[in-house]
């Protein structure tokens, strides 16, 4: 099945104005259909993020209208399926960061039998399928921390600029991370062949662009960011493992085997002085902190989930 990812979102009818709720969503925001749903948002995040030299400005901000609301709709009912866990998380700094520490045992997807299968037993078109459904979803971590340090308080953004400075290889070329990504997508021709990419993984990189770029979500995106590095080495320590069993060359393993462990290294640094900072100054934004910490663990347990049924039926 290909997806229409070039029909944009449109403005009517999809609007209702409901006297109660503000604003009710119907047809093309509907979420019912992920999967026309999500390519369709991920097109529209492309355009709205890639540089260019202008164009009709009016139809831009029709376009971006349409599909700020289709975005809001689609985080706002991700909010909504973690809201009771978030709850719970505790609005005192240290206690806040023992909690959020403790989501990479106890947070959603964690511990999914999916990597160790992939270290040890797939083949090496399933791991080339699976790493194709990761690059897709891969929103490019430097420019989603670039856009959430806005007007943070000085000390969680000079962490950011410290992270970002690793992505961007302390300033040298051959060092940065996303382009390390890109030359194992290149090598294995990721990009290439039909398979379709499931609305999971866009669905992840849709959530990822959406909690950066709007400043109402800039904590969520905090929370999103840090649980990444939290998370993120435990899987790819096996990806790492997998693509070495399957004879995939080191340079080209570099990006998880980067990851496995400097984000150890990033994970503490973001706790310590990034989240624990921002909760012990305002203890408000533990919540949407912890909200962004449990929707981007949320999205993950949902890839792994589908990348099993995918991988393990076929
Ligand atoms: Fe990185
Ligand atoms: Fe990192």
């Amino acid at each position: 099945m290909r997806f229409d990812d070039r029909r944009p979102f449109s403005l009517a009818p999809p609007i209702e104005r409901d006297r109660t709720s503000g604003v009710r969503f119907t047809d093309e925001t509907d979420l019912a259909a992920p999967d026309l749903f999500h390519p369709r948002l991920a097109r529209a995040h492309r355009e709205r993020l890639t540089p260019t030299t202008g164009g009709d400005v009016w139809s831009e901000l029709a376009r971006d209208h349409a599909s700020r609301i289709a975005e809001a709709v689609f985080v706002e009912t991700e909010r909504g399926a973690i809201a009771d866990r978030a709850r719970t998380a505790p609005r005192e700094a240290e206690a806040f960061v023992r909690w959020f520490e403790d989501l990479r045992e106890t947070g959603p997807g964690q511990g999914d039998g999916l990597f160790p299968w992939l270290a040890r037993e797939a083949s090496h078109d399933a791991m080339r399928w699976f790493l194709r459904q990761e690059v897709a979803g891969e929103a490019g971590f430097d420019d989603l921390v670039a856009m959430t340090q806005v007007k943070l308080p000085s000390r969680a953004k000079l962490e950011l600029a410290r992270n970002y400075w690793d992505e961007m290889g302390q300033g040298r070329a051959a060092g940065m991370h996303g382009p390390l990504l890109d030359k194992l997508a290149d090598a294995l021709r990721l990009h290439e062949g039909d398979e379709p990419i499931v609305w999971e993984s866009l669905a992840l990189g849709n959530l990822m662009v959406a909690l950066a770029s709007n400043r109402r979500y800039a904590y969520h995106s905090v929370g999103a960011l840090g649980v990444i590095e939290l998370t993120a080495p435990g899987r790819a320590v096996d990806v790492n493992e997998g693509m070495k069993r399957l004879g995939i060359p080191g340079d080209l393993r570099r990006y998880y085997a980067l990851h496995a462990t400097l984000d150890v290294k990033h994970s503490l640094a973001w706790n310590a002085e990034a989240i624990g900072p921002l909760v012990a100054e305002t203890p408000d934004v533990a919540l949407p902190i912890a909200e962004g910490a449990l929707m981007r663990l949320e999205a993950g347990r949902r890839c792994f989930e589908r990348y099993r049924e995918e991988l393990w039926t076929s």
